[in-house]
C-alpha cells in the first residue's frame, strides 16, 4: 500500500482573489501583511488600507464580523469606509492600524483567547463580550490570536479586526 500525498495549492483557491492582488500590485500597492483569508495593501497615496478577502458567499467570518461594527460606536471596532463584494473575494476600505505589540497583548490578558473576563480594559473586555455573544448566534468559530487585534495609532486602543472564522 503506497503512502497518498495530498497537496492544496494556493492557486486553486481562488483565482479572482489572486487576479485582483496582481492589479493591486501592478497599481503601485504594497502587501502589509496577510492571514488565511486574505491580505491586506497600502498606497503611497492613500491613508486607508486595503483589505483583500476571500469569502464564502453568505457565510463568511469577517464580512459577518464587519457587518456588526457597521452597528456599534466602540472604539474597539474597526472603521471600515466601505466594503466592495465581488464573487469569491471582497475589497474593504478600512482605517490604517498598527500590530499590537506581543507584550501588550499579554498585559492586556488577550491570550487567553476569548476568554473576555481576563481583559484588564473594561471597554474592551465589554466589546469582546458582545463579540462572543454575536458569534455564539452564528455559525462562526473564535479566531482570538496576537495578528488579529491591532492598535489604533493616533489614540492607543486595541481594536479587535478579525476575531471570527
Ligand atoms: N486595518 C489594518 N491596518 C494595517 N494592517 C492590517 C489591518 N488589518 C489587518 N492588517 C494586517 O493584515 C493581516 C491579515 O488581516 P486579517 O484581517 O487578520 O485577515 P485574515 O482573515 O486573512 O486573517 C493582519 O494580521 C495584520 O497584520
Ligand atoms: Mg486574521
Amino acid at each position: 500500500m503506497s503512502r497518498t500525498t495530498i497537496t492544496y495549492r494556493q492557486g486553486d483557491t481562488s483565482k479572482f482573489y489572486y487576479q485582483a492582488c496582481e492589479k493591486l500590485s501592478d497599481s503601485g500597492w504594497k502587501e502589509i501583511g496577510s492571514g488565511n483569508y486574505g491580505s491586506v495593501w497600502e498606497h503611497p497615496d492613500c491613508d486607508t488600507v486595503l483589505k483583500v478577502g476571500v469569502h464564502d458567499n453568505d457565510n463568511d467570518g469577517w464580512l459577518d464580523y464587519a457587518r456588526s461594527c457597521a452597528k456599534t460606536r466602540s472604539p474597539h471596532a474597526p472603521r471600515i469606509e466601505a466594503i466592495e463584494i465581488h464573487p469569491e473575494f471582497y475589497y474593504a476600505e478600512l482605517e490604517r492600524l498598527q500590530p499590537l505589540p506581543r507584550d501588550r497583548y499579554q498585559a492586556e490578558g488577550l491570550e487567553r483567547h476569548g476568554y473576555a473576563g481576563c481583559i484588564q480594559t473594561p471597554s474592551l473586555r465589554a466589546y469582546v463580550r458582545r463579540t462572543e455573544r454575536l458569534r455564539r448566534n452564528s455559525t462562526h468559530g473564535p479566531d482570538y490570536h496576537e495578528g488579529n487585534f491591532m492598535v489604533r495609532p493616533t489614540t492607543g486602543e486595541i481594536v479587535c479586526t478579525d476575531p471570527w472564522y
